[in-house]
């Protein structure tokens, strides 16, 4: 199906200077950008992203990590635009995921994985609300 998804890169991957070589591997899918914007995320932003994480021991640091410098938020649109993206960021954690992917080529530890991307077509909705204040 014809998806949306939202996806952000995080304030590691800024500051290390990925932004251009992650753009060129999302167009190279054949995916297109519709909106992307650079930002720092407010408290309450991360704090409502990542609610569902709120009783883990590594919320504050997740919410301290996101918000320490810009983002670029973008949505990606396509076919098949939610697992196409899955599959080139690679598994969560960047010791799992493969050389090639996103987070195999740039990542080193879960917290700072490099970048974010919508799990479904609901939290994708959800997200691209939350972060582009969207209907
Ligand atoms: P993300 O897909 O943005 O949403 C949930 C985030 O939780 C995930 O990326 C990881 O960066 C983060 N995360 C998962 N496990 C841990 C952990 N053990 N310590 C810190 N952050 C984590």
């Amino acid at each position: 199906a014809l998806e949306r998804t939202y996806i952000m890169i995080k304030p590691n991957a800024v500051a290390e200077r990925h932004v251009g070589d992650i753009i060129a591997r999302i167009e190279r899918t054949g995916l297109s950008i519709e909106r992307m914007e650079l930002a720092v995320l407010t408290e309450e932003q991360a704090e409502a992203n990542y609610a569902e994480h709120v009783e883990k021991p590594f919320f504050r640091e997740l919410v301290d990590f996101i918000t320490s410098g810009p983002v670029v938020k973008m949505v990606v649109s396509g076919e098949s635009a939610i697992k196409k993206m899955r599959t080139l960021m690679g598994a969560t954690n960047p010791i799992d995921a493969a050389p090639g992917t996103i987070r195999g080529d740039f990542g080193l530890d879960v917290a700072a994985n490099v970048i974010h991307g919508s799990d479904s077509p609901e939290a994708a909705e959800r997200e691209i609300a939350l972060f582009f204040g969207e209907e």
